[in-house]
């Protein structure tokens, strides 16, 4: 199936010069930028970004590192899109992720993890809708 999910590069991974090493592994992939942005989090769109996350001891110290410089958001799209970007990041903690992830080559620690993606259909629409409009997506053709 088709799907669309949003990709995070996080702080740590933009100030590292990391951003095109991380977009290139989706291209590769093929998994198709439709839309993308730079943006910097204020707190409380951080904290409503992570809103799931309010009652974990991390919260805090998450949005923080979530305000702390810019990133970039992206929507990638492509046959399974969800589950074929989280096996391309790997696990959250960089320290159990597999050889070859995003995070394994480029995650400092669990919360300096370089990327963040959906983790479901219903979680992806609602990420999407965080940061872009429908308009802001394009419908080109991958050759
Ligand atoms: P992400 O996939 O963006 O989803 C929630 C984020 O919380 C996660 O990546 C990490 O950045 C952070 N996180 C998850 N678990 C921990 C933890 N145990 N300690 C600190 N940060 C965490």
């Amino acid at each position: 199936m088709i799907e669309r999910t949003l990709s995070i590069v996080k702080p740590d991974a933009v100030a590292k010069g990391h951003l095109g090493a991380i977009l290139s592994r989706f291209e590769k992939e093929g998994l198709k930028i439709v839309a993308a942005k730079m943006t910097w989090l204020s707190r409380p769109k951080a904290k409503e970004f992570y809103a799931v996350h309010k009652e974990r001891p991390f919260f805090n110290s998450l949005v923080e590192f979530m305000v702390s410089g810019p990133i970039l958001v992206s929507v990638l799209e492509g046959e399974n899109a969800i589950k074929k970007n989280r096996e391309l990041m790997g696990a959250t903690n960089p320290a159990n992720a597999d050889p070859g992830t995003i995070r394994k080559d480029f995650a400092e620690n669990v919360e300096r993890n370089a990327v963040h993606g959906s983790d479901a259909p219903e979680t992806a629409a609602i990420e999407i809708a965080h940061f872009f409009s429908g308009l802001e997506m394009s419908n080109y053709k991958r050759v």
